[in-house]
């Protein structure tokens, strides 16, 4: 038993662990090595609410300042192997440097977030949908006999039924009605009988 509650303890213990370690990974995206006294890529696009990750791999020591953007970016200097993360909350070009080697000079354009390409077709689309319903509803039955162009004495003989649609309507209706009328008096009969 405690040796279930230990290994349960040490799922929950970890799972979280791993998965923020995940997360924290695919959270970052963007990564700009910085070897070579160069900071790969050089010019780098990215959304509202991503984060870019610097990484030196060089043995001198980087930075990453800006010197033109909506935001400052200043990171601490760092040592190879040492990363400086920093996530974009507002959409612009951001020019930066490394202040021990001016030289070196990388771009990060930041694009606002992207939700509006796909409304506009689906805002079009609703109208056209209403705009048919109301031309089927004012005339069904005559709009499609019409239609076929190609006889013209079926449009005739189509047409005199509309005028006396009415007619099989109501005999239907009646139909239907004596029809159901007749079952309800059946079934309303045979508990009496038994
Ligand atoms: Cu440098």
């Amino acid at each position: 038993m405690r040796v279930l509650l230990v290994a349960v303890f040490l799922l929950v213990l970890g799972s979280p662990a791993a998965a923020a370690g995940a997360g924290a990974g695919a959270a970052q995206g963007h990564h700009v090595p910085i070897s070579q006294y160069a900071y790969q890529p050089g010019d780098l696009t990215v959304r509202v609410g991503e984060a870019v990750t610097w990484t030196n791999h060089d043995q001198a020591p980087h930075d990453v300042l800006s010197s033109a953007g909506p935001a400052v970016l200043r990171s601490p200097l760092l040592s190879q192997g040492q990363s400086w993360s920093f996530t974009f909350t507002l959409p612009g070009t951001y020019d930066y440097y490394c202040s021990v080697h001016p030289d070196m000079r990388a771009r990060v354009t930041v694009l606002p977030e992207e939700t509006t390409t796909t409304p506009p077709p689906a805002v079009d689309q609703p109208p056209a949908a209403v705009a048919v319903p109301p031309a089927h509803d004012t005339a069904p039955a005559t709009a499609v006999p019409t239609t076929t162009s190609a006889a013209p004495v079926q449009v005739v003989a189509a047409a005199p039924p509309p005028a006396n649609g009415l007619e099989p309507m109501l005999l239907l209706a009646g139909l239907v009605a004596a029809v159901t009328t007749f079952c309800l008096l059946l079934i309303g009969a045979r508990p009496e009988g038994r």
